[in-house]
Formats: structure tokens, sequence, C-alpha cells
């Protein structure tokens, strides 16, 4: 089906497969519609259909809490097309870099599956071929015998890989979630999209990181440090990481983050919060490289923002609730610009 996309003096034109989610359909076809989430909760696809029929695929996805039915007003995200199709989109379609790389669809094979903590879990997924991302991007994932896509980020980096990795926080409520807790899914066949996301680490831009991380909010997080580490960004930038979580139970990637901090010791810095109870004596000892502390995450790592910004680069992922109360003061109160803040709300 051809689907043609009216923005100001441009048209766009795609085809867009029987069932295709209309934005995926448009990445794949390298054009730059706009998305933040890709599941359906933030709203930022929005089209109006001005002409042709559509499938709107998940009635109640909330972002579309404030949408006009009566104005056919459709997120791109979760509408496939009946029909060819136009449609108009109120939104900026965001200019892409030159290096990016075009989503597609894949069937891949989780291959690891093992638990980081009680309600952590760490997988791999291959796919049939190698493929590159950007450090901060992620897949939208759709598992066998549960209703539309979910989005998660890779924790692993590398340029043309065939293996991607994950993290997944359990959700005992969520459908994918209880999918992949309830029984070792390896040797699953799974549905991927990807890859997508624009809150990626680019060595070119030659920024010093600052980055806050909420619980699974560290696996984009991750990869950006992994690049960073292979390309020696952090011999001449510096990198300040504030991780949390709510115990010292509940904290992973001890190792790994250890590891960079030894690489690169006087640049880097690895803060780890946690919320609900003290780090213990052994962490606190300092032996590690780490920095320990009790507290908020946003409350020790806001203070450590510098003023204006500076050539800084701020990374945000995790909760939408901690990532939207971060925004605001970095703006208005450390006078950042927002173009220098990247975020993932993991919704
Ligand atoms: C950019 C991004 C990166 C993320 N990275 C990670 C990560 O690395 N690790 C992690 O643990 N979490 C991550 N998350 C959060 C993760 O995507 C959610 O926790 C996950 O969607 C929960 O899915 P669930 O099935 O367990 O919960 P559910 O409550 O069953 O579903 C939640 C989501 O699934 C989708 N959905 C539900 N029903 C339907 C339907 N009928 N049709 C279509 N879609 C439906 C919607 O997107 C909904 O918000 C990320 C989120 C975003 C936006
Ligand atoms: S991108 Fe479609 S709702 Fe978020």
């Amino acid at each position: 089906m051809l689907i043609e996309i009216e923005k100001k003096s441009q048209t766009y034109q795609f085809e867009a497969n029987a069932g295709e989610k209309l934005l995926y359909a448009g990445l794949r076809a390298g054009v730059p519609l706009p998305f933040e989430c890709a599941t359906g909760t933030c709203g930022s696809c929005k089209a109006r259909v001005d002409q042709g029929d559509v499938d709107e695929g998940w009635p109640e996805a909330p972002g579309k809490e404030r949408f006009k039915a009566a104005k056919r007003e459709i997120l791109m995200c979760q509408c496939s097309a009946q029909s060819d199709c136009s449609l108009s989109v109120p939104t900026k379609i965001a200019v892409f870099r030159d290096d990016d790389i075009n989503p597609d669809h894949h069937v891949g094979l989780i291959t690891q599956y093992d638990m980081l903590t009680s309600d952590v879990l760490r997988f791999e997924v291959e796919l049939p071929a190698d493929l590159s991302f950007h450090a901060g991007q992620f897949f939208v994932l759709q598992v066998p015998g549960v209703n539309g896509f979910r989005a998660y980020s890779m924790v692993n980096y590398s340029t043309g890989t065939n293996t991607l990795e994950f993290i997944i926080k359990q959700n005992p409520s969520g459908a994918l979630s209880k999918w992949m807790f309830d029984s070792d899914r390896s040797n699953e066949q799974i549905d991927l999209f990807g890859p997508l996301g624009r809150a990626t680490f680019h060595p070119d831009e030659s920024h010093d990181l600052f980055m806050i991380a909420g619980g699974s909010g560290i696996a984009g997080l991750m990869s950006i440090l992994e690049h960073g580490r292979q390309v020696n960004h952090f011999k001449h930038h510096n990198v300040a990481l504030y991780f949390g979580v709510r115990t010292p139970a509940d904290f992973f990637f001890a190792e790994r983050l250890r590891a960079v901090k030894a690489q690169f010791p006087d640049r880097v810095s690895i803060n780890i919060a946690f919320s609900n109870e003290p780090p213990t004596s052994e962490q606190l000892s300092g032996n590690d490289g780490l920095n320990y502390l009790q507290g908020m995450v946003h409350e020790h790592a806001l203070p450590a923002v510098l003023e204006g910004g500076g050539n800084t680069m701020h990374y945000l992922a995790g909760p939408a609730p901690m990532v939207d109360a971060l925004i605001r003061p970095l703006i208005l109160e450390s006078k950042v610009p927002a173009d220098k803040i990247r975020y993932d709300k993991f919704n």
C-alpha cells in the first residue's frame, strides 16, 4: 500500500506492508518521521488521516489520550494501512544524522538468559545477520502470544554484530515481563524492529558526558560507556554516571562499571545511589573505585551538573517520572540548553 505524507511544502511517499505499523514502514524507508517510544505511550507520532482507511491497532493506547477521533487523529506507531493512505503530520519531522541506520524488521533467537538480581534479567538475541546501531539506541520486541511491541535498549555496543544484549526489569503485571520471567526463554524466536532512538552517543561530537539512570535505565548508558571505552573517548573527555537503585542487593553491572573506571581513572566518575538502604561497609571503604551514596539519584546528580551545561551532553534514562523530574531543573535551574539533553522515558 502506498502511503503519502504531507509536511509543509514537502511530500514523502513509502510502501507499507499489510499489517505493518505506519511508523515502522516509514522509518524503514528512510522517512524521518517523529517518534519517541515507538510503542503507543508518548503521543509523539501523531498524524491525521486525510484519505484512506487504517486499522487503529491498540484502541486504549495512552499516547492518544487527547486525540480527536472525529479529526481522524492516529498514532503512526500503532496503526496499519488498509488501503493507500494520505496523512498529514503536525509535529516537526526530525532530520537524522547522515550515519543513521534505517531500522528494519528482524526475527531473532534468544540465546542467553540469566538473572542479574532478583528482578532484573539479562538476555541476548541472535540475529541472522550483522547490523550496526548507535550506542543508546533501542529495539522494539514482540514475543509469542503478547500483542504489540515493547521497547528495550541495547546494553552492548559493537560496529557490526549479530548479537543484541538486553536487560529487563520485572513488572509483575506486564505481559512481556511475565512471558520473559515465567520460564527460561532460551531458543525462543521473537520479532524485533530497530534500531531506533535518538538518545545516542557520537564520539565525533566531542562531548563530555553526564548520565543519570534509574534502574533498568542503565541499559543504554552501558552501551554508551562501552562505545566510549572502545574508542578511548574517555582519554580526553570526562564522564560522570549516576545510577540509582533501591538497595545494594539491587545493584548490578558492578564489574563492568569498575572496569571502565579502572581503564580511565582520571576522567570517569561512577556514582551509585541507593534510595532505600545505606551502602555496605565494604562499598564505603572506597576500594573498588566507585562512589556509593544513599538517597534518590537525582538528589545527588543535580548539584553536580555544571551551570550552563559546558560542552557536556546529558543523558537521562529510566522511569518517566524520574526523567520528567530531571528535565525541568536541568533547563531552568542549571541552564542546560535543551539540545544538550537526550533522554529515554521507560513508560
Ligand atoms: C525507549 C525505551 C527503552 C526502554 N528500555 C528498557 C530496558 O532496557 N529495560 C527495561 O526493563 N525496560 C525498558 N523500557 C520500558 C519497557 O519498554 C516497558 O517496561 C515495557 O513496555 C513493559 O512491557 P510489559 O509487557 O511488561 O508491560 P505491559 O503493561 O503489559 O505493557 C506495557 C507496554 O506494552 C505496549 N502494549 C501493551 N498492550 C498493547 C497492545 N494491546 N498493543 C500494542 N502495544 C501494547 C505498550 O507500549 C505498553 O506501554 C524502555 C522503554 C522505552 C520507551
Ligand atoms: S512514538 Fe507513537 S506513541 Fe510514542
